[in-house]
């Protein structure tokens, strides 16, 4: 997108079609919206991951040179969840980086005020120094994903270290992050035209983490 240039919107195919229609079915079970979103999120993570510096190696395979790269070790990366729903999306990253360092962030909107309102946070006291893959499933206004970039800055993370990884989002809450923090990169699985009056995505799916946990 010509506004948001660090955006970076997973590939459209069948399969991610397929995914999208499973998790958007609000006939979907539980069991068909956990597994449809965690393989949409394995790709979503895959995708971020590509973003990282790389080192260029050669290793010797058992015929001969390949000239390939290296991404940062995954103890080095942080995840970082932004919770309740983003917690969905650490399981997976967890499954496929058990070393990642791993931190929390509780952000509400606080009613009188509707500003997002941080309530607890506990990150590895050398974040600033990792690259730091940001978690949140729905990016739709951009109220907490400006404000976990925001504690992330203030803890000492350049916002170029910061890939943020979501499942859905509006071009409404694409357009936040890009004028509070241009350098933080956002990789999604899809834009969705609109959010409605309660601030949900439409077509969207709903509440990503009720859906994810039954509640
Ligand atoms: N969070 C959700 O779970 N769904 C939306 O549509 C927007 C924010």
């Amino acid at each position: 997108m010509a506004d948001t240039p660090n955006v970076t919107v997973l590939r459209e195919t069948k399969l991610t079609r397929a995914l999208h229609t499973a998790i958007r079915d609000k006939a979907a079970s539980r069991h068909q919206f956990v597994t449809a979103s965690n393989r949409l999120t394995r790709l979503l993570i895959e995708e971020a991951l590509a973003l990282l510096p790389s080192e260029e190696v050669t290793v010797e395979t058992p015929c001969g040179p390949y000239a390939g790269c290296r991404l940062p070790d995954e103890e080095r990366i942080c995840a970082v969840s932004i919770l309740r729903a983003a917690d969905c999306m650490l399981g997976e990253v967890r499954a496929m980086m058990p070393s990642v360092a791993v931190g929390k962030i509780l952000i509400q909107r606080d009613e009188e005020t509707a500003l997002p309102q941080l309530l607890y946070s506990k990150l590895p006291p050398d974040i600033a120094a990792r690259p730091v893959l940001l978690l949140d499933p729905m990016l739709a206004t951009g109220g907490s994903a400006v404000a976990a970039c925001r504690l992330l800055a203030e803890a000492g993370v350049p916002p170029e270290s910061i890939i943020f990884v979501n499942v859905l989002c509006v071009k409404e809450g694409l357009q936040a992050m890009a004028s509070a923090f241009p350098a933080v990169r956002v990789v999604t699985g899809a834009i969705d035209p609109v959010l409605n009056g309660s601030k949900y995505i439409v077509p969207g799916l709903g509440d990503f983490g009720d859906r994810y946990f039954g509640t």
